[in-house]
């Protein structure tokens, strides 16, 4: 091939380039086009490229510098085209800042704990203080350190929750009395939340687990009238003055006498006002201060054991305390403080 050649066919591609480029009006046709200008096997500027090795070593120069300014100008012509075309496209949606954001979610305390709280915080003005115990318990600190007989009913396997290789779940929280008992000589005022568990089915008025809140005052000179007149005082504060409450007699082994107090509610089941069972207290039985090893001679206690559960439903009117265990934020946000 002889210069003159070559520059007539570089002519002819300069032509058939330029109404290429000249017939774009997609980015379709555009990405098309520059393959099939510039596309690195079946370019036409490739074509043209490969005929310069064909030429005199003379020619050669000459042809390579034709050929890098039509490259050049090609380039710069497919960026305007491109260009061109991306301003002509429709802009994206603009952002619309006059829409109300999503209100965050941020989270409460449950019904339960709330209810906890409030317990707390009205005992311990009366200065008592907060003590935990393990949930995993020895079947002594549950039952026998507590005066349960040995073939008391509640020890039976449909009631309790024994775990493999010893000990249980606890079914109350009493046993924090004798475990503070031991390490604290008295005088002690302390409550005692935390879960318990007993082998019962999940239905409106039971759960396998569930919260409780034991109470415990023991010092020297500790009456009866002590127990009636905490607990009135906590009931007055807790639901005001006008709720009605009543002290009933009752039985646990761990407390003589023993007593439950109950408060008037309406759960708004449509059934009417009821009396609900809130809480089981008494006097600390003798033989669970010597088990503790706490001289009975010289000290006296009362205790109690409450279901803060049963006090949230009885606050807020919940008729069923599986709503407790519900997850939906719906249920429990009406709660939140
Ligand atoms: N432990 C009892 C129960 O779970 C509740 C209870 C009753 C606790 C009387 C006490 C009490 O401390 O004096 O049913």
């Amino acid at each position: 091939m002889t210069l003159q050649e070559y520059k007539v066919r570089y002519e002819q591609l300069r032509q058939a380039i330029d109404a290429h480029l000249a017939s774009v009006t997609t980015e379709e046709q555009f990405r098309h086009t520059r393959d099939r200008v510039i596309g690195r096997h079946s370019g036409l500027l490739r074509e043209l490229q490969a005929m310069i090795p064909g030429l005199a070593a003379s020619e050669r120069a000459e042809a390579g510098k034709l050929f890098n300014a039509l490259h050049d100008s090609v380039r710069r012509q497919l960026l305007a085209v491109e260009t061109a075309l991306s301003a002509a496209a429709p802009a994206a949606p603009a952002l619309d800042r006059t829409m109300p954001a999503r209100e965050s979610w941020r989270g409460a305390l449950h019904p339960v704990s709330l209810v906890l709280d409030e317990i707390c915080d009205i005992f311990r003005e009366l200065g008592f203080t907060v003590a935990l115990g393990p949930e995993a318990e020895t079947e002594w600190y549950n039952f026998g350190g507590l005066n349960f007989p040995a073939d008391h009913p509640a020890m039976e396997l449909h009631d309790t929750l024994y775990l493999e290789g010893g000990g249980l779940l606890r079914t109350h929280t009493s046993p924090v009395q004798l475990r503070t008992l031991q390490r604290h000589p008295p005088p002690i005022r302390i409550l005692a939340p935390g879960n318990a568990y007993r082998r019962d089915f999940f239905d409106a008025t039971h759960a396998p687990m569930f919260a409780q809140l034991e109470g415990l005052a023991v010092d020297e000179g500790i009456t009866f009238a002590d127990l009636k007149a905490t607990l009135t005082h906590f009931v007055r504060r807790f639901y005001g003055t006008t709720r009605r409450t009543r002290l009933g007699p009752s039985y646990f082994p761990f407390t003589e006498p023993s007593a439950e107090m109950h408060v008037e509610v309406d759960l708004g089941d449509g059934k009417g006002p009821r009396w609900i069972e809130i809480l089981g207290c008494g006097l600390v039985h003798p033989a669970v201060l010597e088990s503790a090893g706490v001289d009975s001679e010289r000290y006296t206690g009362w205790a109690f054991g409450m279901g803060p559960g049963r006090i949230a439903l009885s606050r807020h009117g919940i008729p069923d305390i599986r709503l407790l265990s519900e997850s939906d934020v719906r249920f429990l946000g009406q709660f939140a403080q």
